[in-house]
């Protein structure tokens, strides 16, 4: 039976358990390997109890990526009130970028998907540290944008009163702030709201990561919805590594064709990882001059990334 190996980094998190017990019921999944620095042989001992085949064990970095299939990285430090995603640049580049090294060199095959804020940057360090090591491969990195679909889905379903499995809103550009760019004249089923219904549905969607940081107030970010997105996302990876056709996601990813180097559009998933790139597609223009303003912004957060990784001393 094909089944694919897992690994998380930051697998005891706020998101990291949700999403490793998510990944645990996902009859994809054929072993699960949960890195972290604190807890892993609890959630593990914990979640080897559930009665799926899925094997699950706590490993340290080395082992826990070695021949990965998809990667999944919520390791760093959460959003407290009042601060960005991008306060969160230093503490989390330095995770990430170490863990991006693991990764070349006992996974370089792996799809990696990066839950880890700022997102808009983090991408681009794992590519950087990807390139240094000779072992880039544009198709198989991933910024999780999942949760701004879900959400964008989800309040627009509320709109609507239906159902929100019914509704889907393709969502490009970054994952922070007016980065995040609802395309909501594609969603389907088509909605005709007028132009202050879609300024307030495009900042809510926008600013709804800060709605859950401030209910948490103190807490944390978003964990469980993240948990639940990042695992919608991963198993659409596998989908696609399974080699079923017609695998849509919105994701962010190293890309030339949103005016700045990387870019969430919807792609096609495939056998290595991005099978096709379906662009930006039709906007209209209230989605231009969001993306016009988007541009300087996502150009800012990659360099920040590119530079973080070459100027490391
Ligand atoms: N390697 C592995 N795991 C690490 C490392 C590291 N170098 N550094 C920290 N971690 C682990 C922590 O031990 C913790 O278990 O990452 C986990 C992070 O969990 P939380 O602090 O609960 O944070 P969480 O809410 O899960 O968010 C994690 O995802 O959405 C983003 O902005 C969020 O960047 C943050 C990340």
């Amino acid at each position: 039976e094909e089944g694919f190996k897992v690994a998380i980094a930051g697998a005891s998190g706020g998101i990291g358990q949700p999403l490793s017990m998510l990944m645990k019921m996902n009859p994809f999944v054929k072993e699960l390997s949960l890195f972290d620095l604190q807890h892993t042989p609890g959630v593990a001992a914990d979640l080897s109890h559930i009665e799926t085949l899925c094997k699950v064990g706590p490993d340290q970095i080395y082992k826990a990526l070695k021949d990965a299939n998809v990667i999944i990285v919520p390791a760093g430090v959460p959003r407290k009130p009042g601060m960005t995603r991008d306060d969160l640049f230093n503490v989390n580049a330095n995770i990430v970028k170490e863990l991006a090294e693991a990764a070349a060199e006992v996974a370089p095959k792996a799809l990696i998907a990066i839950i880890t804020n700022p997102v808009n940057s983090v991408v681009p360090i794992v590519c950087e540290v990807m390139k240094k090591a000779d072992k880039f491969d544009p198709k198989r990195i991933f910024g999780v944008t999942t949760l701004d679909i879900v959400r964008s889905n989800t309040f627009v379903a509320e709109a609507l009163k239906i159902n929100p499995k019914e509704v889907n809103v393709p969502v490009i550009g970054g994952h922070a702030g007016n980065t995040i760019i609802p395309l909501l004249s594609r969603s389907t089923p088509r909605v005709s709201f007028s132009d202050e219904q879609i300024i307030a549905m495009t900042k809510r969607i926008q600013n709804a990561g800060t709605e859950v940081v401030e209910a948490k107030a103190g807490a944390g970010s978003a964990t469980l919805s993240m948990a639940y997105a990042a695992a919608r996302f991963a198993n659409s990876l596998m989908r696609g590594l399974r080699g079923e056709q017609n695998v849509i996601e919105c994701s962010y990813v190293a890309s030339d064709c949103g005016g700045a180097s990387y870019f969430a559009t919807p792609l096609v998933l495939g056998k290595d990882g991005v099978k096709e790139n379906l662009g930006l597609g039709e906007l209209n223009d209230f989605e231009k001059k969001e993306v016009e303003a988007a541009i300087p912004v996502l150009i800012e957060n990659i360099q920040a990334g590119v530079d973080f990784v070459n100027n490391f001393k």
